[in-house]
């Protein structure tokens, strides 16, 4: 493969449209997100039909300004990646048909990307020494899992959700708070100097590598019920602190166990919630202990950008994996 592969990458999976391009997997020439937050916020949550019209409003000057940032034309691009799944359908097919136009037009290769592994490889673009093996915690608004990454392309799910993200987890108590969407860093925010002895709901120790969020999410809303009921006064900040202790601590307990029962040395985060700074210094802290080394994204990287998919799109597109032709279909339950 020759050195400096630029690779064009197109995320449009929930409601960021966003273009980047990549060089050698590696470099980030530039990365540009258009968010749709504001949009959003004012329905509580990301309303699917909104959200593909503006990504069919944003993408052309999202790409245009990617080119132009990286100092590119077209004819400087040597393969064109994109996002094909898991997300929402309708916010999928602008991507996708966009970047089928775009390999169709310009005859360059089209490389189909899963969101997850564009999540995983966000810490390539941060950390350029860091390669596989290691283990990776996937904390995203749709997946929580553990995988064993053995190689770029070689990912062995050892541990899964058996019901809510932990994203849509930490979504749900911000909406049942009143604090809006995204509820992630409004509750941690909120956890600031919050008391967090409060017990919702025990550890899920008989689950293995696995998680499980709802109990946790349901105990938290039926405490909150229950002090409106007696008109008591919530306790705000106490809740946030509590529940970001009880699924921090089931995070990082499973990531290292995981960890040390499969001879790993690294641990690596990737997702929406790898933003969370009380899973950032918890999880360094414990790891430290067993001489585990962890790695989060840069900020620029947790939540849903192109970079990290132009990332992905070179280590499948120099494996032969993921080479997609015009017949590419989004999926939107693509799975790990
Ligand atoms: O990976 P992502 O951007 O989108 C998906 O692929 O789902 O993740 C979005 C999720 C949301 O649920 C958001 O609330 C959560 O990541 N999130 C956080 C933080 N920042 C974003 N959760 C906890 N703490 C944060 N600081
Ligand atoms: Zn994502």
């Amino acid at each position: 493969m020759k050195k400096g592969f630029k690779i064009l990458a197109i995320e449009s999976s929930c409601d960021e449209t966003s273009c980047a391009v990549v060089v050698d997997g590696r470099e980030c020439l530039s990365n540009i997100v258009s968010s749709q937050i504001d949009i959003h916020t004012r329905f509580g949550g990301v309303v699917p039909e909104v959200a593909s019209r503006n990504h069919i409003t944003a993408i052309d000057n999202v790409v245009n300004l990617a080119l132009e940032k990286a100092g590119c034309t077209l004819n400087d691009i040597d393969a064109i990646a994109v996002t094909y799944g898991a997300g929402l359908i309708g916010s999928l097919i602008v991507g996708v048909s966009y970047a089928k136009a775009l390999s169709y037009a310009t005859k360059k290769p089209l490389i189909a990307v899963n969101h997850i592994y564009g999540h995983i490889a966000g810490n390539y673009l941060s950390h350029k020494e860091l390669k596989p093996p290691f283990v990776c915690l996937v904390v995203s608004g749709g997946h929580t899992a553990i995988i064993l990454v053995r190689d770029y392309n070689h990912h062995e799910v050892i541990g899964n959700t058996l019901d809510d993200a932990v994203g849509e987890s930490f979504d749900k108590v911000a909406r049942v708070l009143g604090l809006g969407y995204p509820g992630g860093p409004k509750v941690s925010a909120m956890a600031h100097g919050g008391c967090e002895d409060i017990m919702f709901a025990k550890p899920n120790e008989s689950l293995g590598y696995n998680f499980s969020f709802s109990g946790e999410k349901t105990a938290v809303i039926n405490y909150i019920h229950k002090l409106e009921q007696k008109g008591e006064q919530v306790p705000v900040k106490d809740i946030c602190a509590s529940f970001e202790r009880w699924a921090v601590d089931e995070l990082c307990t499973k990531t290292i166990k995981a960890c040390r029962e499969n001879g790993m040395d690294k641990i690596v985060v990737a997702g929406g919630v790898s933003a969370n700074t009380r899973l950032r210094s918890e999880l360094n802290k414990r790891a430290k202990e067993y001489g585990i080394r962890v790695y989060f994204p840069d900020f620029e990287y947790c939540t849903d950008n192109a970079a990290m998919i132009g990332s992905a799109g070179y280590y499948a597109y120099i494996n032969g994996v993921g080479i997609a032709d015009m017949t590419l279909a989004p999926k939107p339950s693509l799975s790990l």
